[in-house]
């Protein structure tokens, strides 16, 4: 008996090994550099995550993933090293803007294809990168702008704004910053009370907005507090209420920029008034551009994902349980 046991076993661990995928032989994989910006926020550790999903080895690819742990030179750095490894692709989301012109021409040079995804890099010359995959942060900001714009429609006497920014420089900040000041420009009653530097994280700004409201006189108002990312929102809302301040709609408007679950959560607790999403799960689009690339064709040189504007009233339980981050 025991040993048809063992016959059945062993048959039962066969049929599993012939149905098991098996990663492609190590010189087909594709290898990918990809040099993220670091772990700033939810945004951002839900945006690395979705990267190293779909580039893994049973997918076809090696992925080499480095974090720069928000510095330029680093990232400078690493797409020096994957030019070195001679990577097939480059995946870079570019802290800030400037200052990629020569890195990039050097990857150009070695015949390796840079993707940018999330940010853009402002480069004098197009060529330097192969297609961008990322959000469009203006008009991001604009859609917030807009909500704004009909939530105080009937408002009498000044609307007054405290501006937290994400880091100086990044495309997603420069895109949401200008938004906001054509709106206000546009505003005659609209007034911006103080932009301060959030830097994408819920401690700096927990930091400098309390520093902010400590300096206000007694009984000042604020009408809306524009965030330009979700962790800035967590920030401020910490320092205002500990200072006395009812956050939410009817109270001081908290908008924010991304949507991840823990802010959805607040929407729907009360506690912020808008969020404006901003896809992090970037990975299948950029797969999609690295397969059209294998294929021969020319990719698109920029992709959008689609995004949606959420308040309380689009916002269940259920959702919140089947946001993917
Ligand atoms: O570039 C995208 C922005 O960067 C996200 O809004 C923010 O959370 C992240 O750190």
């Amino acid at each position: 008996m025991r040993r048809y046991i063992a016959i059945l076993l062993a048959l039962l661990v066969l049929a599993g090994c012939g149905t098991k995928t098996e990663p492609p032989p190590e010189t087909d994989l594709i290898v990918i550099g990809m040099c993220q910006v670091g772990a700033e926020s939810d945004w951002r550790v839900a945006n690395s995550e979705s990267m190293k999903t779909v580039f893994t080895e049973e997918n076809g690819y090696r992925l080499l993933f480095d974090d720069a742990r928000q510095k330029q030179e680093n990232q400078i750095s690493a797409v020096r090293k994957f030019i070195q490894q001679q990577v097939d692709y480059i995946v870079l989301m570019p802290i800030s803007e400037t200052g990629w012109d020569s890195v990039l021409q050097e990857a150009k040079g070695a015949g390796i294809p840079v993707i940018l995804v999330d940010r853009m890099a402002d480069v004098e010359d197009e060529s330097l990168y192969a297609a961008h995959v990322g959000s469009n942060f203006l008009e991001e900001g604009r859609r917030a702008a807009a909500w704004m714009e009909e939530t105080f429609r009937e408002k009498a006497g000044p609307v007054r704004i405290i501006h937290i920014h994400g880091t100086l420089g990044s495309t997603a900040q420069l895109g949401r910053t200008t938004a906001l000041e054509e709106a206000v420009a546009a505003h005659e009653d609209w007034e911006l009370l103080a932009q301060l530097d959030g830097d994408f994280t819920q401690a700096k700004t927990y930091e400098v907005m309390t520093d902010h409201l400590s300096a206000l006189s007694e009984g000042e108002t604020i009408d809306v507090v524009y965030c330009e990312n979700d962790n800035i929102a967590f920030g401020a809302i910490q320092a205002l209420e500990e200072r006395g301040y009812t956050c939410g709609p009817g109270g001081v408007e908290i908008i924010t920029f991304d949507a991840t679950r823990g802010a959805l959560a607040e929407c729907l607790e009360g506690r912020i008034s808008l969020a404006v999403e901003c896809d992090p799960l970037l990975g299948p689009l950029v797969e999609e551009v690295i397969q059209a690339m294998e294929a021969g064709q020319v990719p698109a040189k920029h992709q959008y994902p689609e995004e949606q504007l959420f308040t309380a009233a689009d916002l269940s339980e259920a959702l919140l349980a089947e946001r993917a981050y």
